[in-house]
């Protein structure tokens, strides 16, 4: 009963002591929900750091096989692929984009030989093979993405990719009606198997800074402030997220996902009500990045706000993260 001023509930009994606070813990990360996104390169070379992504590199196929063993062997079920195109391969129709021998090819048969047991996702869209960094290749004027042309140039990139052993391809790009034809060229090549992870509530955002970097989609541009506001969404709009997601999911996506993540939980959850396909949540290079910045002055914990962060995309709905922190948080899980 108490004295007249204790309080009868007491909500602080469930966090008392450690045990407590785990028995009624209702969000968990594991590392099977982490999906890690690597950048391969061409050569022999060491490993080429990406300045604003402390931690991270582009690997040459040797050491890239031997990263996807140690995730693989960390419990990471997924690797998401990336390719560095050197400049010299690279025109304004990203034309190399569709060689049957680009770097991308081969870097998922390398990763599958290596882990065979990883799922591979790669890419759909035309910025690492672009000189203007731009996703589609550009109508007559020069001044927009020519939708309907870039779609049919990623309905054939799909197709090699899954030839090349891909699991899931992911159309990152944003053109209308790209998964209905990307679904439409993977069954007509008897891929049937192979999966869509839609980007498809991806938003025009300045957090894409430092991948950029990574992939030398900015620099290609010759401007900082590469301009993709006529695909990419307009971060003010929910409805409209929502709206181009579900439009994925009629078309066949077999997951969808949301990007960024950490600014964007609302539309995560969002979609978790709308949609009973598996949600992804990319955390992108300027969320990592910027927790680097803050931890290296000595102004944030790194592991605390690293697990705090992702906890939270977890939390707002996302069953799997791409996360550039997903070998540390996987180590530490251990
Ligand atoms: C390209 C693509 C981007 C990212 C993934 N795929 C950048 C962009 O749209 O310019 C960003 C990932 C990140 O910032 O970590 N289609």
């Amino acid at each position: 009963m108490g004295t007249d001023s204790a309080p009868s509930r007491r909500p602080r009994r469930l966090r008392r002591t450690a045990a407590i606070r785990d028995l009624v813990q209702e969000t968990r990360l594991h590392p099977a929900d982490l999906i890690a996104p690597l950048f391969a390169k061409d050569g022999t070379g060491a490993p080429t750091p990406v300045g604003s992504m402390p931690g991270v590199a582009r690997l040459n196929l040797d050491d890239l096989q031997q990263e996807a063993r140690a995730l693989a062997g960390l419990g990471i079920r997924g690797v998401a692929l990336f390719p560095v195109t050197p400049t010299e391969r690279k025109d304004p129709a990203g034309s190399e984009a569709l060689n049957p021998d680009c770097l991308i090819l081969r870097a998922v048969r390398a990763v599958k030989a290596a882990a065979p047991q990883l799922v591979v996702f790669t890419d759909l869209a035309l910025d690492p093979y672009t000189t203007h960094g731009h996703d589609g290749v550009l109508d007559a004027a020069g001044t927009d993405v020519d939708n309907d042309a870039t779609v049919a140039i990623l309905a054939r990139m799909a197709v090699l990719h899954a030839r090349a052993g891909t699991d899931f391809v992911a159309p990152s790009d944003m053109m209308d009606g790209r998964v209905d034809a990307v679904r439409r060229a993977l069954d007509g090549a008897g891929h049937g198997g192979t999966g869509i992870l839609a980007y498809s509530a991806k938003f025009a955002s300045a957090y894409y800074g430092p991948f950029r970097e990574a992939v030398g989609s900015a620099q290609a541009a010759g401007t900082r402030g590469l301009d993709k506001r006529t695909y990419q969404l307009n971060p003010a709009n929910p409805r409209e997220a929502l709206a181009d997601a579900m439009l994925d999911e009629s078309e066949g996506a077999d997951a969808l996902m949301v990007k960024p993540a950490g600014p964007y939980l609302d539309i995560i959850a969002e979609l978790r009500r709308h949609t009973l396909l598996p949600l992804a949540a990319y955390q992108v290079s300027g969320e990592y990045a910027q927790i680097h910045a803050a931890a290296e002055r000595g102004w944030l914990d790194l592991e605390r706000c690293r697990d705090e962060s992702l906890l939270a995309i977890k939390r707002a709905g996302a069953d799997w993260i791409l996360t550039y922190f997903a070998k540390d948080v996987a180590a530490a899980l251990r």
